[in-house]
């Protein structure tokens, strides 16, 4: 394992502290959940004590950086050159449910492009990282996207909007009609950053979604890259928190999943 820029060793460092905090509010959900309350603040506190952690640890750093988090919005927000991309808790829900399915994921950006991220699961104490130039790791090993040559021989995720609305009746749609023509097996795990990872170390071939944020996909961007995948953003439109429709693979189905994505060959 080779780490050279300062900034991924910031990252790391982040979230390690981070997830400390995290794992210990993670074993207060399951006595929460059989409460008259529920865990719903609680978790929404969680995820704030951990955005602190995290940007605490990266402002000490430097203090001067630009930040954009999920909770906390834009923080330096003139400094557009050099910035952190921050999601405390990618997979909420689960989280909130005592699914241990969820990670933190953050990105480091120079002029405009991810140079660094980390995508870190503390329950499974799985740490998925990339530099620019230096491949891609789970832990202490080397990860590459799988070889599948088929969309009929890969295991395909996604994830959906979690409220509805015409737009997410759209969606939902779209997931029915490329789920029952993908010839493949199609899950949804919720949480979009260790979707992208799973890709990156060949658990899926491939995955898509309309509407993510940055924070959702930032650290992703430059894992998937790094172990040989492809990336892109089909049907994007630039808003403001640059949301975006994602489509991940091993770079070999891509042609293949964005035929169907994009409704050509489909009923
Ligand atoms: C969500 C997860 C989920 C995806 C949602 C995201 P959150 O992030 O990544 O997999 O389907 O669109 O909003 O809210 O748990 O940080
Ligand atoms: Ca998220
Ligand atoms: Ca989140």
């Amino acid at each position: 394992m080779r780490l050279s820029s300062p900034e991924i060793n910031i990252i790391t460092k982040a979230c390690m502290k981070a997830s400390k905090s995290l794992i210990r509010d993670f074993g207060e959900i399951e006595n929460l959940q059989v409460s008259a309350k529920g865990p719903g603040d609680f978790v929404s506190s969680a995820d704030k004590k951990a955005e602190k952690i995290i940007i605490d640890e990266l402002l000490k750093a430097h203090g001067d950086y630009g930040i954009i988090s999920e909770e906390s919005g834009y923080i330096n927000k003139n400094n557009i050159s050099k910035r952190w991309i921050i999601d405390p808790i990618d997979g909420t829900m689960n989280f909130l449910n005592g699914i241990p399915q969820f990670a933190i994921s953050i990105g480091y950006e120079e002029e405009n492009e991810i140079k660094c991220g980390v995508i870190f699961d503390p329950i499974k104490n799985e740490m998925f990282f990339a530099e620019k130039g230096n491949g891609a790791y789970l832990n202490n090993s080397r990860i590459r996207v799988s070889k599948k040559k088929h969309l009929k021989d890969s295991l395909i995720v996604t994830g959906g909007p979690k409220n509805s609305s015409e737009l997410k009746k759209e969606i939902f749609s779209e997931f029915i009609k490329v789920s029952n023509n993908v010839n493949a097996p199609v899950r949804k795990f919720g949480s979009a950053s260790l979707d992208i990872a799973y890709v990156s170390c060949g658990r899926f071939d491939g995955f898509w979604q309309r509407e993510l944020n940055y924070w959702d996909v930032a650290a992703g961007i430059i894992i998937l890259k790094e172990a040989g995948g492809f990336i892109d953003f089909f049907d994007s439109k630039e808003e403001k928190p640059l949301i975006k429709n994602v489509l991940a693979t091993n770079s070999i189905i891509h042609g293949e999943l964005s035929d169907l994505i994009l409704k050509k060959n489909i009923e």
